[in-house]
């Protein structure tokens, strides 16, 4: 049975545990797999520094081929089953991911919806049809071989593997250590993928995580009830705040992020107006203080003093250029695991 990696909870602690420590080795040089002879397919329907880079870095590493299809200039693909093809779709994802398949041991797509540019995501109804994340799940579902998603209208394990890493390189046992994952401004609506894996994945890994955020910045329902009940199991613990300073005292780890009110979805005029409240959630030195001298870390692309001031992100305890850096080797893992 072929594996895919889609929000990560697909998979146990102790597999993903046994990643992180694969990934760890190799940042290590010990054991490098050679996968001479293996394709990786990526294709991107949206932009990418970090992931693009990081996935064909590390599938070279392994001295492994990669193949990279731009959406944009290929079919666009058609999800429903039964449908009649007299509009703009081209290709059924039917056939697209079976051909797919038959040149790639391994495909990787990122497709994320909530993007603002204006016209594509103004046409999508409502969060209730985005959330349901057709492009990476029926290409899952018809693909021959193992997907990895990188990222989607939900999700974007792979970087929460990568502050995992991250974190793991500092603290080595992170059970139950104080996570705080704080929502932080910006000048657009961004999506909720990386929050809610930001979220998910340290609570499968058992930290105590609190979400701390602006009232009407909820995440989705679903995966907050995942997370807790997941944390639970794991010995850890999962909380909302909207009280940034009281949440940051005694925090190991501060991770920020900006994230859209999904109350205005469709209504982004409006959402903007609202959103622009919130600027003094700003992460800075101040806030940084109150917590037990914690680790920052962010996704990255960040908006320097808009999101996060110069002096956070400059500090010594800021791990973004390292938590960058295991993107390529976690994922160098996960394809190795995958295949
Ligand atoms: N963090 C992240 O996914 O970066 P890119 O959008 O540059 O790939």
């Amino acid at each position: 049975m072929k594996k895919n990696f889609i929000t990560g909870a697909e998979y146990s602690l102790q597999e993903l545990e046994k990643i992180i420590h694969l990934a760890m080795s190799y940042k290590k040089g010990i054991k490098i797999p050679d996968l001479s002879g293996k394709m990786l397919t990526l294709i991107f329907a949206n932009p990418s520094l970090r992931t693009h880079l990081s996935f064909e870095s590390g599938m070279k590493k392994m001295k492994g081929e990669v193949n990279v299809l731009h959406a944009g200039n290929s079919w666009q693909f058609e999800y429903k089953n039964g449908a009649v093809m007299n509009g703009d779709k081209q290709e059924h994802v039917k056939e697209g991911a079976k051909v797919i398949s038959r040149y790639s041991d391994v495909i990787a797509l990122r497709q994320s919806e909530l993007v603002t540019t204006a016209s594509r995501h103004n046409s999508i109804s409502s969060w209730e049809i985005l959330k349901q994340d057709e492009a990476i799940s029926k290409l899952a579902t018809y693909a021959e071989k193992p997907v990895i998603n990188m990222e989607s209208n939900m999700f974007h394990p792979c970087q929460a593997m990568a502050d995992v890493m991250t974190m793991k390189e500092t603290f080595g046992n992170i059970k139950k250590k104080k996570y705080v994952l704080t929502w932080s401004p910006h000048i657009k609506a961004l999506p909720l993928a990386t929050p809610h894996s930001q979220l998910l994945m340290p609570a499968l890994f058992g930290m105590n995580v609190t979400v701390v955020h602006p009232l009407g910045f909820d995440l989705d329902s679903d995966v907050l009830k995942m997370a807790q009940e997941k944390a639970l199991l794991a010995g850890g613990s999962v909380k909302i705040s909207h009280d940034q300073y009281e949440t940051f005292k005694n925090a190991d780890v501060v991770v920020a992020k900006s994230w859209a009110s999904l109350q205005y979805f469709g209504h982004w005029d409006k959402e903007s107006d609202y959103r622009k409240q919130f600027e003094h959630w700003i992460l800075n030195e101040e806030k940084m203080k109150l917590t037990n001298n914690a680790l920052f870390l962010h996704c990255l692309p960040v908006r320097r003093n808009i999101e996060v001031t110069d002096g956070v992100l400059d500090s010594p305890r800021s791990k973004v250029i390292d938590e960058a850096e295991n993107r390529m080797w976690v994922q160098m893992a996960l394809i190795f695991y995958l295949l």
